[in-house]
């Protein structure tokens, strides 16, 4: 198959969250397996061209009055086409955040399009994700379907219902096929109006992480290399590191990870608390953190400050993105907390585990469906073939929190080699593309039919 994402993030040169990890290891995996993908994405003035090998500009065309530069570039092993339309939507230093955000990603659609049109692109199924590029299913259906990319079949993605549901609905009219992140998400939001009439075309499917991008047998950014062989020695030296690095104690405590954006999807009044339960239990905090709402920026800031004076050894909050530090967190931590309110998949959890980490979080979407707790989800696990490998709670407050927290702290204080056997268990779990990329291979041929 041919396949073409039209998508406006792609990690690690324009990612903002989860979505543009999984344009990229979405597309490794499928071309893993011998498909042929390409990306289209804006040409933002902020993308990190380090990350791009063999960038040139390939040729020019023309739509809706504008000039349009194509780039071309590889990225991770991928075909990247880039488009710079010189109207200047894409020369604002950022991905999202302009007051026209709808306006130039509609432009973009649109392009990307004519792009394929004019570049004489015969794609046979053409995947578009979340509100930025859902305008791609009714103008192909609308307009370019009938002026010769009449072979390609739209796939429509829903990273986030959150933003943009209108764009959504109108998308999931339109599209062939669409899917969300997790099979539980797609039941959490079935009897949303956008959702409900397409159900019969609707699938959850949950994502992966690319195994190879984080590999914590070759990750420049810890210290040791290591496998579930040596977990214990490669997760000491990791932890060591990062205590180093953020000036808290060398001692070994419970280190807890918190590796997100801070918005209210995320449960900020969960974490909050959990940084306080962690420090009354005896263990250290780091989260990694970066707010685009300046109002819980500035609260951040102001814990953060009270932190340093109250625990200056055992609690360091770091309000930026920081893809290196990501990395030793993921290795260092002992646990990350992921408390969401709603989460559609959630890749931290995931990640969690390929370092060895053991993920604590709230029951919900993808959370729900890769998180299995190691007291009370045996046979659910074993459904799934899997053993436990986390800790869970099921309500969005202090209690619920508390309670999957304070057994996971107590696991680890109580019986060490206990929750040593259950780091080097979570490793060896497989929460690669493996599996659910035939799942999408077996949906873009239903798409075809
Ligand atoms: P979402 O897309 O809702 O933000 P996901 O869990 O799907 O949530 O994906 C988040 C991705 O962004 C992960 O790869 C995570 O490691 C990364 N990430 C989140 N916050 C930061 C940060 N402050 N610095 C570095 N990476 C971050
Ligand atoms: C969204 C969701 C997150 C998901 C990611 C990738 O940003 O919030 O749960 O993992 O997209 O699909």
């Amino acid at each position: 198959l041919h396949i073409v994402h039209i998508a406006v993030e792609m990690a690690p040169i324009a990612k903002v969250g989860g979505l543009g990890d999984v344009v990229t290891s979405l597309s490794r995996a499928i071309q893993d397996l011998n498909h042929n993908v390409d990306i289209v994405l804006p040409k933002y003035d902020c993308l990190n061209l380090t990350n791009v090998e063999n960038f040139h500009h390939r040729q020019n065309y023309f739509w809706g009055g504008t000039e349009i530069k194509v780039w071309f570039g590889k990225v991770e092993g991928l075909s990247v086409y880039f488009l710079e339309p010189q109207n200047g939507f894409f020369w604002t230093g950022c991905i999202y955040g302009c007051a026209n955000d709808g306006e130039r990603f509609g432009f973009f659609c649109h392009a990307a399009l004519e792009f394929l049109l004019q570049g004489g692109f015969h794609p046979d199924i053409i995947h578009c994700h979340d509100w930025s590029s859902a305008p791609v299913s009714w103008l192909f259906k609308e307009q370019y379907m009938h002026y010769g990319l009449s072979k390609a079949r739209v796939v429509f993605t829903i990273h986030n219902l959150e933003f943009g549901a209108p764009l959504i609905g109108r998308a999931m009219l339109y599209s062939d096929k669409a899917t969300t992140v997790s099979p539980k998400y797609s039941k959490e939001v079935s009897g949303n109006p956008v959702i409900a009439p397409h159900l019969h075309k609707f699938h959850g499917i949950v994502n992966g992480i690319d195994p190879d991008i984080w590999d914590p047998y070759n990750d420049k950014f810890i210290p040791v290399s290591y496998t579930s062989e040596n977990v214990v020695e490669g997760k000491r030296a990791a932890k060591e590191a990062l205590q180093q690095r953020l000036g808290l104690s060398r001692s070994d405590l419970p280190l807890v990870g918190i590796i997100t954006r801070l918005t209210h999807q995320k449960g900020i009044h969960l974490i909050k608390h959990a940084i306080w339960r962690t420090l009354d239990r005896g263990g250290q905090v780091v989260l990694l953190g970066s707010a685009p709402d300046p109002r819980i920026q500035n609260d951040f800031v102001n814990l953060a400050n009270e932190l340093h004076s109250s625990f200056p050894d055992r609690a360091r909050l770091c309000l930026t993105y920081d893809e290196p530090l990501s990395h030793l967190i993921y290795a260092g931590g002992d646990l990350i907390l992921v408390p969401s309110i709603f989460e559609p998949c959630g890749l931290t959890q995931l990640t969690a585990m390929r370092y060895g980490s053991i993920p604590v979080v709230r029951k919900t979407g993808g959370l729900y469906d890769t998180v299995f707790d190691v007291d009370h989800d045996k046979e659910r696990a074993q459904a799934a073939g899997l053993e436990p490998n986390g800790f869970s709670f099921e309500g969005a407050d202090p209690s619920g929190v508390d309670y999957a927290l304070n057994r996971a702290i107590s696991a680890w204080y109580n019986d060490r080699s206990w929750f040593h056997s259950l780091c080097k268990k979570v490793m060896e779990q497989d929460w690669s593309w493996n599996r659910p990329a035939l799942d999408y291979l077996e949906l873009y041929h239903a798409a075809r039919k």
